[in-house]
């Protein structure tokens, strides 16, 4: 019986061995191994077949949610962050700019390749994203900024063929605060042409346009002396040059890119599985658009802000009443927002944030020692090289997550709102100098050895063992 197992093992062995090496065998583990790596390497947002976009535009939104890693796995939550540097225009804003444009073009505002030109007040990322769009649909763009906001961005809507206009920062009562500025630009562009001697009280060139302040203008030739203008749908009325000042804080359009656009987009994503929504405010459109689709999907998710140093929005969440505590001391750096911290922050109340009020649940501030070291530790632990109103979120993340004691796994969304690359002249420089000494202050950037904005190494660290 021994003698017969022995020759039935030899006979299986013999019979492997020729198969390994047969050529179809060769070829069935080569096109299983082939099988396994095409796996390996599909991105996990794989392009579907005969997918094509239809221009620039047909780039913007449906951005992919990323899991940080770092942060993640040192909390036991899940941290996802919408990766909206990844539009075309590099920042969250491009879903703004492409929705107040197609809003006034479906309500005959705005007509494409008629010479008319688009006028916003802005620290930048609206203004550029604008730009791309105004270029993308045969518009010309004028971006009125503070001269004290990254120099990166002066240069890219330079780039788009953007009218760049810098003024002083100054205050909303000012008449030349940049959205003062802006609107006022809109209004004289629809002056255009008229004769010195005309009466100009008598001539009205704004277009009604359902928000108080975002202004279209009409030039003289269908703008009458009586005060009317020509039908906005007649022929000859559409192929006129406009002035349009999109005016981000109060056009509800602003709104309604988030509500039906990042909301839905982040519920899809998660399956619904949404523990928290974290998001800073500049205009407020994001948190309020965003915010209350998910809290319309789940009333128990917890909506919360980050909020920078210089804001008084965390104020008027925890206490009912906008105010910073630096606005008293008389130590502001800048006159809006006093931060380190671009895009978010706000000091007066707007039409979008109004819409948010009521869904936030809880506020964090968040100071620029803290937003610059989580800008460093998501470079050095997770590749990510975000602009600071992403670290800023973030740095809310993990606040919340520690003050309400999650660590079972529970999901934390935030907007990634654009790249580092768009801050190289104030935070690349300053990451650079901190990554050779342990406290330092940017040796070239006037504003932040001004503003005396100490690098604490190892305050990320502290925040995730708090
Ligand atoms: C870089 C950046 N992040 C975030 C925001 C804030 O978004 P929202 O205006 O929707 O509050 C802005 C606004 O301008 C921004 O420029």
């Amino acid at each position: 019986m021994a003698g017969f197992h022995q020759v039935a093992y030899g006979i299986l062995i013999g019979v492997a061995l020729t198969l390994t090496s047969s050529p179809l065998v060769t070829y069935l583990v080569c096109a299983q191994s082939k099988k396994q790596s095409r796996k390996a390497i599909l991105p996990p947002h794989s392009l579907k077949s005969d997918q094509i976009l239809d221009g620039v535009t047909g780039l913007i939104g449906n951005t992919p949610l990323v899991r940080i890693n770092s942060l993640s796995n040192a909390l036991g939550v899940e941290i996802l962050g919408k990766a909206e540097f990844l539009n075309p225009g590099g920042s969250v804003k491009d879903r703004v700019a492409l929705r107040m444009v197609e809003d006034a073009e479906r309500q005959g505002l705005l007509h494409p390749h008629t010479g008319s030109r688009i006028f916003e007040g802005t620290v930048g990322s609206t203004g550029i994203s604008l730009a791309t769009i105004a270029r993308a649909r045969g518009y010309d763009a004028t971006i009125i900024m503070p001269d004290d906001v990254a120099e990166d961005k002066v240069k890219a809507l330079e780039c788009l063929g953007a009218e760049v206009k810098r003024v002083r920062p100054a205050s909303i009562v000012d008449k030349k605060q940049v959205g003062n500025m802006a609107r006022q630009a809109a209004i004289d562009f629809g002056c255009k042409g008229i004769p010195e001697n005309s009466e100009k009280q008598h001539v009205t060139h704004e277009i009604q346009t359902g928000t108080p302040s975002m202004v279209v203008t009409a030039t003289l030739l269908h703008a009458h002396p009586t005060g009317t203008v020509d039908d906005l749908q007649n022929e000859e009325s559409t192929t006129k040059p406009r002035g349009f000042f999109a005016d981000q804080f109060e056009n509800r359009s602003n709104f309604y890119a988030h509500y039906e656009g990042t909301g839905p987009e982040i519920w899809r994503q998660t399956n619904g599985k949404v523990d928290a929504f974290v998001s800073g405010a500049g205009t407020g459109g994001t948190i309020a658009g965003a915010g209350q689709y998910i809290k319309s999907m789940n009333k128990n998710v917890v909506v919360a802000l980050a909020d920078p140093e210089g804001s008084g929005l965390f104020n008027k969440v925890k206490y009912g009443v906008i105010y910073d505590h630096k606005e008293a001391e008389g130590t502001k750096r800048r006159h809006q927002v006093d931060t380190v911290v671009e895009g978010i922050g706000l000091n007066r109340m707007t039409n979008n944030i109004d819409l948010a009020l009521p869904i936030i649940d809880d506020a964090f501030r968040v100071t620029d020692v803290e937003a610059v070291a989580m800008s460093r530790y998501l470079v050095q632990n997770d590749g990510l090289f975000l602009g600071s109103s992403s670290a800023c979120n973030l740095v809310a993340c993990v606040k919340l997550v520690r003050k309400l004691g999650w660590k079972g796994g529970q999901t934390i969304v935030t907007i990634l709102c654009d790249s580092g690359n768009r801050h190289y002249s104030k935070v690349c420089e300053l990451l650079f100098c901190i990554m050779k000494v342990s406290e330092v202050y940017s040796r070239n950037d006037g504003y932040l050895r001004n503003s005396n904005i100490a690098i604490d190494h190892a305050i990320i660290e502290k925040l995730l063992n708090s």
